[in-house]
């Protein structure tokens, strides 16, 4: 098993965002994790990730037990995520952006370098390597963090909402990316996403939490049917108005 997570808490003073977790992901497969707004996704993303310390539980990795280590160290054993929002670095060029992932495995700036041109292609970027981050479109801002992401080279990459606020048209062409360079880096997914089609149409298995809790698994299919998610999702719908 690639990832392991085992009965996770997290909890914010009386607040519990995670609790009892336990999920698996094999190597090659994409994952979904889906739930209504303050189900604990992110937080689980940032457990996972170094980013945050679970309160209880344990985060396995290739078989070795990763849990409490710092998030330089989560990336450097092959765990990449993105964030939810933007966190391209504004101050650096597209190039530098990318830059800084590779950084996590070498300190040698001509390797560096080469293997940010090589991400930059692969994700149609090249051409605004010099360009600011913040002067380009969200969808190319979308691969710029994709880019740095993959520019760790993980074997498992974590994707926050990667789709949020893109038209159907760039979320289509995000999705076509990411099936690319799946297969061409040979990576595991573990994709968070309010686009349902998104995650229905990528997903082999989907995870559902509300709560704090993992309340249903299982192929997409499966789990938009059952009772409980539905109703986790009417819950959200009714409490919006
Ligand atoms: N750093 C923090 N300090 C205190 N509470 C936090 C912190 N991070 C998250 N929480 C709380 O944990 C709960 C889960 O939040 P989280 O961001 O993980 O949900 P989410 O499922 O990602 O929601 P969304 O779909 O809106 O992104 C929320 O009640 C949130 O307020
Ligand atoms: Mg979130």
């Amino acid at each position: 098993m690639l990832l392991e997570v085992k009965n996770l808490f997290k909890e914010f003073g009386g607040v519990v965002a995670n609790a009892d977790i336990s999920l698996e992901v094999g190597e090659g497969m994409i994952m979904g994790l889906i739930g209504p707004n303050g189900a604990g996704k992110t937080t689980l993303f940032n457990c996972i990730a170094g980013y945050y310390r679970p309160t209880r539980g344990r985060i396995l990795f290739d078989g070795k037990d990763i849990t409490g280590w710092p998030s330089h160290q989560v990336a450097r054993i092959g765990i990449a995520r993105t964030f939810q929002g933007m966190k391209t670095l504004s101050n650096m060029t597209v190039e530098e952006n990318v830059m800084v992932g590779a950084f996590c495995r070498t300190k040698d700036r001509e390797v560096v370098r080469k293997e940010a041109l090589e991400i930059m292609e692969l994700l149609d970027l090249r051409e605004k390597a010099q360009s600011f981050p913040s002067e380009l479109p969200i969808a190319m801002q979308r691969r710029i963090e994709l880019a740095r992401a993959l520019a760790t080279k993980p074997k498992l990459l974590m994707l926050d909402e990667i789709a949020a606020g893109l038209n159907p048209l760039e979320t289509k062409e995000i999705l076509q990316t990411l099936k690319r360079i799946k297969e061409e880096r040979k990576l595991t997914l573990f994709l968070i996403e309010h686009v349902m089609e998104f995650i229905m149409t990528i997903s082999e298995i989907v995870i559902v939490m509300a709560a704090g809790r993992k309340i249903a698994e299982g192929t997409p299919e499966k789990v938009a049917r059952e009772p409980k998610v539905i109703e986790a999702y009417l819950g959200e719908k009714y409490a919006k108005g």
